[in-house]
């Protein structure tokens, strides 16, 4: 009896400390408004943009997996750290100034109380659900760092990686292969460069042939629509800037974009290929599992309490000689 009050006691104590700091009420009375506040740049951002929503949320996925949800990957000169902005997985992204212009919004009406790792996570649900995809509600109370790893960004998950790889960046951080296929449906919009997949149209891994899990045709139309490393192609072919269940229905046709992408659907006896059957055959399956895994997501390690910092600059940490000089707009 007593050892197992102490087993439950245990239980709550762990539960406590790994979910429990971040809730759906943290700025009500700080920043009630911020859900419209950010709802209304998002908007704003993709009338001149129609890539910001997908800019956005890769921002927020590429914020939690390296050493949490706390913002470290918007800091581009962090005192005694590299930037995370300079790590492989990072280099070339684009959509800083769209954070900018959310957090100078949100400045505007609740100055310093905002941190911008929530801001990433609200505008991540935003971006989703004004591109015709789910909505859920965000939690917040995440702090941001005064750090960044830049080896964590040279680590993030790769286009060319296999299957096994893949699963274990995401299982280090708490997720399984249900959310890994879940969250890489987020590649039902935006782009991406030509370098990331031009490996696969010829002599694939040395073969001498092109990736045979690549669709032929669409090998061809991407062969043709690829005039650069640098030029930017649609990751679906299908419905470009619209968050539906095609990402799947694409992979079901050998159209997956990258490596990373197909092997989900393509590679023998995984688990992974049931699960984006499941996805592709109904979009409120998707749409529901797609919810929880980005909660899941923006769970990752957050700074709370009196950690960190909420920065005024997304892009700097405070009190670096003098904020006034440092301020946003
Ligand atoms: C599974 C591992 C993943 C890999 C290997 C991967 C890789 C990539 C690559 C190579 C690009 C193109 C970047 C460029 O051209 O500069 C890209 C873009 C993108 N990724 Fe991922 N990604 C992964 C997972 C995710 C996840 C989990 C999300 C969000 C939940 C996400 C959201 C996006 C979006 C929306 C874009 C388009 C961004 C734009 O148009 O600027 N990706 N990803
Ligand atoms: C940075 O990230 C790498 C790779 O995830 C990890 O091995 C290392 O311990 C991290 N460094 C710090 C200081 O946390
Ligand atoms: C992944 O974890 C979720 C709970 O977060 C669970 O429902 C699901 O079955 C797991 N998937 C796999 C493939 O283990
Ligand atoms: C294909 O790649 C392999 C290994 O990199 C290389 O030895 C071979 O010469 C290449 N073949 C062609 C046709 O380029």
């Amino acid at each position: 009896m007593g050892s197992f009050t102490f087993f439950l006691f245990f239980v709550c104590i762990l539960f406590v400390t790994s979910y429990a700091q971040l809730t759906e009420n943290f700025y009500e009375q700080t920043c009630p408004r911020l859900p419209n506040i950010v709802r209304r740049e998002v908007k704003k951002a993709i009338e001149t943009d129609i890539r910001a929503g997908a800019k956005l949320i890769r921002f927020h996925f590429h914020d939690c997996f390296v050493q949490g949800c706390d913002g470290s990957v918007l800091l581009e000169d962090p005192p005694g750290f590299e930037s995370e902005l300079n790590g492989l997985g990072n280099l070339g992204i684009q959509g800083l100034e769209i954070v900018d212009a959310i957090k100078a919004a949100v400045e505007r009406e609740c100055p310093g109380v905002v941190s911008c790792a929530d801001i990433l996570a609200q505008a991540s649900k935003d971006s989703v659900d004004v591109q015709g995809g789910p909505s859920w509600r965000v939690l917040y109370g995440r702090r941001d760092s005064r750090t960044a790893n830049k080896t964590g960004a040279d680590e993030l998950p790769s286009p060319f990686e296999d299957l096994p790889p893949l699963q274990k960046k995401f299982r280090d951080v708490g997720l399984n292969s249900t959310d890994l296929v879940a969250l890489s449906g987020a590649h039902t919009f935006g782009r991406s460069r030509c370098l990331f997949f031009s490996g696969r149209f010829s002599n694939f891994s040395g073969s001498g042939q092109p990736d045979p899990t690549l669709d032929p045709t669409y090998r061809q139309e991407l062969e043709r629509a690829c005039t650069g490393p640098e030029t930017r192609v649609n990751f679906d072919p299908t419905t470009p800037d619209t968050f539906d269940k095609n990402y799947y229905t694409n992979l079901l046709a050998n159209k997956g974009l990258l490596q990373s992408d197909q092997v989900l659907f393509s590679t023998q006896g995984a688990e992974t290929v049931e699960i984006v059957r499941r996805m592709a055959s109904r979009q409120e399956t998707f749409f529901r599992q797609f919810r929880l895994s980005m909660i899941k997501m923006g769970n990752i390690k957050p700074l709370t309490g009196n950690q960190g910092e909420i920065r005024r600059n997304c892009r700097r940490v405070n009190d670096l000689g003098g904020e006034t000089g440092h301020d946003v707009m």
